[in-house]
């Protein structure tokens, strides 16, 4: 099968990490992934921040958790020991949130194809609206804002969910 189809069909959400890291290298490689996206008029208005570091993870963890009555960062970020934080430039034009979501999904088929496991998660967007200064600590640029995050990490179940199943009824060949 073709090598890019079959990371596709491979991904799915995970929501069990392991705590082994990912290596830098892997994530820059996920990351410059996003940078290949296309754009509404080659605009590229994203930046990719890749967190490793566990008090910046916790930090913004807690943050989104404490916005969406969870327990602990534990809920929010599945243990994930990275993340790439998928920020808009502001403000926002009428495809930002396109643009950055099309690169948050090559994000996703990049890893998959890394044998990285992810999931991707709004919820930290509300930790960056509640606490303007969390910005500044995991190092968004001004001018940007925080609109996904693609946990990274390796699976931890002994059974992870299978890819969701396709539905052919959603093509229409009109
Ligand atoms: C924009 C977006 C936001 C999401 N936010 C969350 C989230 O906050 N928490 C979570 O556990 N999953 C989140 N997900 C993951 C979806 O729930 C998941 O992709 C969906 O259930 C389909 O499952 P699959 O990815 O395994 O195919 C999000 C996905 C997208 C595309």
């Amino acid at each position: 099968m073709n090598q890019t189809l079959d990371a596709i069909g491979r991904r799915y959400a995970c929501r069990s990490f392991q705590e082994s890291p990912v290596p830098r290298d892997t994530l820059k490689e996920i990351a410059r992934a996003g940078l290949a996206a296309p754009s509404a008029m080659g605009r590229e208005p994203w930046r990719f921040i890749v967190v490793e570091r566990t008090d910046v993870m916790t930090a913004v963890g807690d943050a989104a958790a404490k916005g969406f009555g969870k327990a602990s960062a534990a809920e929010i970020l599945y243990g994930a020991p990275a993340m790439i934080l998928v920020a808009g430039q502001e403000p926002e034009g009428p495809f930002t949130g396109v643009d950055v979501g099309i690169a948050t999904g090559l994000l996703t088929v990049a890893a998959t194809a890394l044998g990285v496991q992810s999931c991707v998660v709004a919820s930290p967007q509300a930790a960056f609206q509640q606490d303007p200064s969390l910005a500044a600590r995991v190092g968004v640029p001004a001018g940007f804002k925080v609109w996904l995050a693609v946990l990274l990490g390796y699976e931890a179940s002994c059974t992870p969910k299978a890819p969701h199943p396709l539905d052919p009824t959603k093509i229409i060949c009109a």
